[in-house]
């Protein structure tokens, strides 16, 4: 998939598409023809429309499994037929989904089994959608069906590009097939052997000791959320689970044509699911993005966002797909306010300057009823193409087609942000620290990094603890609780190899199954490697403050302060100002060859993360990519972020302005290309929620 050249240096540049036979950006929506069969005229005014609002991709067939197979063995494809010949003659694509994420009713009558069952072990009826269970052999049998009718139909469709399957996997299953199919799992996982599965649950705690495999029930409000490693290992199963059903659901995509490219759209940060394990089953990633703009804090809605940009990039290193976004506004938020003027332009630029190679939406025509009528999409209940958030798609579209040549280029980034669900849900877990998992706040923790390199134009990669490090700068890992070997390994070796990591609280305290460390911590040899040993963690109420002296500049520590010992080789760079640790290490660093090792053990405000950022950037020699509209403190101006992409030929920068006012003039430091206005620019001032797409040669 990837088209290799090279250029004058004989440096290879490589262009990574989805879909070599498209190699252009997709702008499109979720398209539900079927809720419109009853008048027809529909159909072909949604082709003219789409047309016009410069969309060249449906994604269809999403929820469309009653109509496709209306009775058991049934099929009728005449809905699908006609559909896709309609949009390959306007000149569209299709991104075909399988029907998974929603059954007939018909299914859940003859196979009740496909219901899930909730934890407090009662069976769900008919209703709903993502409600199936995952291990049901006649759920996998009968999606096993539909999508291999589907596949043999339309996987050489000429509009067909890729495939979508499922919907949003997502939720748990308490039936006896899935507690049954949980214990098997252990069975293997602990060799048959249930004194060793004993062991790693630490089972002897409240005279909790199994003596049969029969005997484990998953975690639920009715049984045991006591034993950690039990919650564990039933999160790890139902994201297994998961997966394998996934893979089941791929398999007949694949028979009959290995080159369609496949995909699952994602939710973000979703906790119930490992994504990491999805790795493997996706051609690429691709993910619903709704952030709440507007709600007085652009800059944290817009790190999320990029956050979760920088993840689905880096989850198969290439482009992904903005697989869903609203044009307007959702339907579920707490206030569902439209995005102002320039916000959809810009935020689907944003998504496209941190590696999506799409922009799309939910749902390219409002459905009339049920429960998502009011929610946005490209054509209003009006019907027409003469309304503002139809003209803000279309320009979208067009500044697509002006930039396509960014389309397939790669995202390079010298800085690393560690994230891993395991280590979130063990985290979340521990009843130690502060007991609400909001006041651990893993995933904002790490959004707080995202945003300050977003204002210091750094790019930033956002991996698994246990991936290859070696090619980074800088290295974050931040709130490692649950460190486990391969990633002890990692981070050593890292640092040995001349890396520079920064570690921060709670890193090194459980293993893989949630058994804390004994002897020195942080575990895994990770006290030897940032020469700390931590002896006892503070917790600060809400209204309390600490004080840390760092640079000759006094910060304040949140929530968690972290008493450490310096035990070898370490020195202190910032000290505790206050309580009973006064004067004590809060921020360390140990050199390692040519590496270094530092350690943070406090939370620090914004304004701290942003001064150790400063002195890490510099110290590993990662530059901004717009420097020179850098203010005093080592940022761009409020509101402002910039990203690159790159063909390694030429630098795609891209530069937003999130608040609702002009811009400061942006010195560029040397000319570049507007590639909008085509005009030579040496500085630059973005109107309110404006953005620019710069290009200049390497
Ligand atoms: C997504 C879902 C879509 C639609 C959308 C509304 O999570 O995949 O089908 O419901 O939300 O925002």
């Amino acid at each position: 998939m990837a088209a290799v050249s090279q250029d004058k240096n004989g440096k290879e540049i490589s262009r990574r598409y989805v879909n070599p036979d498209f190699p252009h950006f997709v702008h499109g929506a979720d398209y539900n023809p079927e809720q419109w069969k009853h008048d027809r005229t529909i159909w072909d005014e949604d082709m003219r429309l789409m047309r016009l609002a410069n969309c060249n991709e449906m994604t269809v067939g999403i929820f469309s499994w009653a109509e496709i197979e209306p009775s058991e063995g049934t099929f009728d494809f005449s809905v699908p037929d006609e559909i896709l010949d309609k949009i390959h003659r306007a000149g569209g694509k299709v991104i075909l989904a399988t029907p998974s994420g929603a059954r007939p009713r018909w299914l859940a009558e003859a196979y009740p089994e496909v219901l899930r069952v909730s934890p407090e072990g009662q069976r769900y009826a008919f209703g709903e959608r993502h409600n199936h269970c995952y291990t049901s052999p006649a759920y996998r049998e009968k999606v096993k069906t539909v999508n291999t009718m589907l596949a043999r139909r339309y996987a050489s469709h000429p509009a067909v590009i890729g495939w979508h399957v499922s919907n949003e996997y997502g939720g748990e299953c308490f039936c006896p097939l899935c507690r049954e199919a949980f214990r098997e799992y252990l069975r293997k996982k602990f060799d048959n052997d249930i004194g060793k599965l004993n062991i790693a649950y630490w089972t002897a705690f409240w005279s909790h000791t199994y003596t049969d495999f029969s005997q484990i029930e998953p975690p639920s409000p009715l049984t045991d959320r006591s034993i950690h490693g039990l919650n564990l290992d039933w999160r790890r199963f139902v994201t297994l689970q998961t997966v394998d059903f996934m893979r089941a659901e791929v398999e007949p995509l694949k028979e009959a044509d290995p080159s369609k490219p496949v995909t699952t759209n994602m939710m973000c940060g979703y906790e119930g699911l490992d994504y990491f394990k999805f790795r493997d089953i996706l051609d690429f990633a691709s993910w619903d993005s709704y952030p709440q703009w507007h709600s007085g804090d652009q800059e944290a809605a817009a790190s999320e966002a990029g956050f979760w940009h920088d993840f689905y990039r880096c989850l198969k290193n290439r482009p992904f797909f903005l697989m869903e976004s609203t044009p307007s506004m959702v339907n579920w938020h707490p206030y569902n306010k439209p995005k102002r003027p320039g916000m959809d332009v810009l935020s689907s630029l944003q998504a496209v300057a941190h590696g999506s190679d799409s922009v799309q939406y939910f749902q390219f025509r409002k459905s009339r009823g049920s429960c998502e009528k009011l929610h946005g999409a490209v054509v209003g209940h009006d019907g027409t193409e003469h309304t503002r958030v139809f003209r803000s798609v279309a320009k979208t579209g067009s500044i697509l087609k002006t930039i396509d040549e960014v389309c397939g280029t790669a995202v390079k980034s010298d800085v690393a942000l560690l994230l891993d669900w395991e280590n979130m849900w063990a985290l979340n877990d521990a009843q130690g620290y502060a007991r609400d998992p909001s006041v651990k706040n893993y995933f904002g923790t790490l959004y707080a990094y995202e945003s300050v390199l977003s204002r210091m134009g750094v790019n930033l990669d956002v991996i698994h603890p246990e991936d290859d490090l070696s090619s980074y700068r800088l290295v974050i890992a931040p709130m490692l609780y649950l460190t486990t070997e391969k990633t002890g390994r990692n981070l050593i070796s890292y640092v040995n190899h001349g890396g520079t990591l920064l570690a921060t609280y709670f890193a090194g305290t459980v293993d893989e199954n949630d058994l804390c460390f004994f002897g020195k911590t942080p575990g895994r040899g990770l006290h030897e490697l940032f020469g700390v040993e931590r002896e006892e963690t503070d917790v600060l109420y809400p209204d309390q403050t600490g004080k840390v002296l760092f640079e000759d500049r006094v910060f304040d520590v949140k929530d968690f302060a972290e008493v450490l010992k310096l035990s070898g080789g370490a020195d202190a760079l910032a000290v505790y100002e206050d309580d009973f640790y006064k004067g004590t290490p809060a921020l360390t660093v140990k050199k390692t060859g040519n590496g270094s090792a530092y350690y943070q053990a406090f939370r620090g405000s914004k304004d701290f993360t942003e001064e150790l950022l400063k002195r890490l950037l510099r110290k590993t020699g990662v530059r901004s990519c717009l420097k020179e509209a850098m203010n005093e403190r080592g940022l761009l101006p409020d509101g402002i972020s910039a990203h690159t992409r790159t063909d390694g030929k030429h630098v795609y920068l891209f530069v937003g302005n999130y608040e609702d006012r002009q811009s400061d003039v942006l010195p560029l430091g040397k000319e570049m290309l507007d590639m909008l206005s085509g005009e030579i620019l040496s500085e630059l001032s973005l109107p309110p929620f404006g953005f620019a797409v710069l290009k200049y040669g390497i």
